[in-house]
């Protein structure tokens, strides 16, 4: 049985790590790795590989940057003349970039059935590029794998078959899981004098947030005033390193501690030990779950509901003064939240079911 899997963008190869793992486990499967080169930085990409320990991708499309229309054409172009080539019995996307869908909508169009890791989340918001993203690869799907169950109702709803459905769990928590040990043991906040608890690691990458100057300003203006309270680390993507230069705010920022995308360890380990994270990534609202830390999401909403209802995330306006009464008040009792099947074993149940559909 040949598994291809098609990844392109940091949140993906997370997400991918286990599941390469634990289709190793199995002789009968050949596992190839596309990537798509939508990442392309070694910070952004090989980083990851090497410390998730995953096998080189035995291609990569190179599609680097570009509009959306640009990104996901270059895919479709590129992977169709491989899928051909390669000839899978299935082909596995994960979450919700533009790589995803446009692998979906490659191998789909090719008959050949594809599995979503990741399936069923829905922000009900059109504005978000990705939201286009999840419904659309879902209902190129033959097999989704969800990681909760608000997720499946989502589908169902959408008129998606229940057979179709499998409820494996989160695998962007097998990989928290796996790497937990390392991460504490490397005590990335110490090394960059950070006190465990009292200090606000921030992410912000979302085009709605970055991409409009006087929201990025208000932003800005909120984690200046935080960093009066307590120290402020940033590390930031290479979308907002460039609005910020565009926009001339990153001198702004004064004493903000501004850091590089970080490694994977190290981002684990900053989550675990900070007393405050504020983001408007997808993963991170679920790792501060699992991890008991405090999170707010500067969005409108969230694909992973089960993060404000069952765990610590609290969604805020991109607004600093929202912002600023949010960081203050939102203290929750500390210790890792219990989320059905967040165990570390979602990409087990995912391969055994994948091979299950594939020996049918
Ligand atoms: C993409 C995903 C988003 C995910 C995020 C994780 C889509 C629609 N968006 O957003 O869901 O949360 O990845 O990071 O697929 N760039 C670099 N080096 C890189 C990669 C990107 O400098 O290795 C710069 C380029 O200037 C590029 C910009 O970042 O134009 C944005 O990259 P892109 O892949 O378009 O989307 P992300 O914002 O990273």
């Amino acid at each position: 049985m040949r598994v291809v899997s098609v990844v392109g963008a940091r949140p993906n190869f997370v997400k991918l790590a286990p599941v390469a793992e634990a289709l190793a486990q199995h002789q009968s499967v050949e596992h190839v790795i596309v990537h798509t080169g939508q990442h392309y930085d070694a910070f952004m990409s090989e980083s990851f590989f090497a410390e998730l320990a995953l096998p080189q991708p035995s291609h990569n499309l190179g599609v680097g940057a570009g509009s959306h229309a640009l990104q996901t054409a270059a895919v479709l172009e590129r992977f169709e003349p491989l899928c051909r080539t390669l000839q899978p019995d299935w082909v596995l996307v994960y979450g919700d970039v533009n790589s995803t869908l446009a692998a979906a909508l490659t191998a789909a169009k090719l008959d050949i059935p594809v599995a979503h890791v990741e399936a069923g989340l829905r922000s009900r918001d059109r504005t978000m590029p990705e939201e286009h993203n999840r419904v659309l690869t879902d209902h190129l799907s033959t097999l989704l794998f969800t990681p909760s169950p608000d997720a499946g109702d989502n589908l169902r709803r959408e008129g998606i078959p229940d057979e179709a459905i499998a409820f494996v769990g989160n695998v962007m928590i097998d990989s928290l899981v796996n790497i937990l040990p390392r991460a504490h043991a490397l005590g990335a906040e110490r090394t960059l004098g950070l006190d465990k608890g009292r200090y606000v690691l921030v992410t912000l990458h979302r085009p709605s947030n970055v991409d409009d100057p006087s929201t990025l300003r208000e932003l800005c203006a909120a984690l200046v005033e935080l960093q009066r309270e307590r120290p402020v680390v940033f590390a930031v993507h290479p979308r907002t390193r460039a609005r910020l230069d565009e926009c001339g705010l990153r001198a702004l920022l004064g004493d903000v501690r501004l850091l590089e995308p970080q490694p994977y360890t190290t981002m684990i380990g900053l989550t675990a030990s900070a007393g405050l994270v504020i983001t408007d990534s997808g993963g991170v609202q679920e790792e501060t779950t699992y991890l008991g830390i405090p999170c707010l999401t500067v969005r409108q909403n969230t694909e992973r509901p089960i993060t404000v209802t069952h765990g610590t995330n609290r969604l805020v306006a991109p607004e600093r003064d929202a912002i600023l009464e949010a960081a203050r008040s939102h203290a929750v009792s500390p210790g890792p939240r219990s989320i059905e099947r967040w165990d570390g074993r979602a990409a087990e149940r995912l391969v055994e079911l994948l091979l299950d559909a594939g020996r049918r």
